[in-house]
């Protein structure tokens, strides 16, 4: 009667823990592997979005070279880990590319080509695609500008 006791508090002990053991590697597993918001990714596509306008309009090339990139990327992630999104009807592995790849591109040729009209229309037009795409989505109000005057004062542009 009394093994049976133990046996039984043993059990009870693990069944007490093990929930426990589980919710701590579940937590560390959330720290490693940060999935970062769309809200976050757009944020700092803005950010991005600002530097590569004022790179371009100091004819700073490779900075303006630099930035394109980090849009593409940003982009990349943001179809990676939301290919859908909240209420959004059709899935972002369509919108992003319908909306991004030909502004892109373009500016991306501007740069090449050190082509300072080619990529104050090539601005205007990513521009103009961001508010599409927030058009589309329903998240309309938020409107990209051009930026009108440098936040960044840390950096050399
Ligand atoms: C899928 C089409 C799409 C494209 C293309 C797109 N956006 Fe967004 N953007 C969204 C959606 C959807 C949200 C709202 C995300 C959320 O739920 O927080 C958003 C949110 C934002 C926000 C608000 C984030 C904040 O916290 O302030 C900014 C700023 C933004 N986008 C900038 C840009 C810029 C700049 C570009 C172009 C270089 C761009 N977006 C291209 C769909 C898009």
């Amino acid at each position: 009667m009394q093994q049976h006791s133990i046996k039984v508090l043993r059990w009870s002990l693990v069944l007490i823990l093990l929930p426990a053991c589980t919710a701590n590697t579940h937590q560390a597993g959330v720290t490693d592997n940060f999935t970062p918001g769309l809200g976050e990714i757009m944020a700092m596509s803005a950010t991005r979005h600002a530097k590569l306008g004022l790179a371009g309009q100091a004819q700073n090339w490779e900075l303006a070279a630099y930035e394109v990139d980090e849009l593409l990327e940003g982009f990349e992630d943001a179809v990676k880990y939301h290919p859908t999104h909240k209420e959004i009807k059709r899935p972002l592995t369509e919108l992003i590319p319908e909306y991004m790849d030909q502004p892109l591109k373009e500016l991306e040729q501007a740069v090449k080509n050190k082509n300072s009209q080619a990529f104050s229309a090539g601005y205007d037009n990513l521009t103009a695609a961001c508010n599409a795409c927030h058009q589309a989505t329903d998240f309309g109000f938020n409107r990209v500008i051009r930026p009108n005057f440098n936040p960044f004062s840390n950096q050399q542009f």
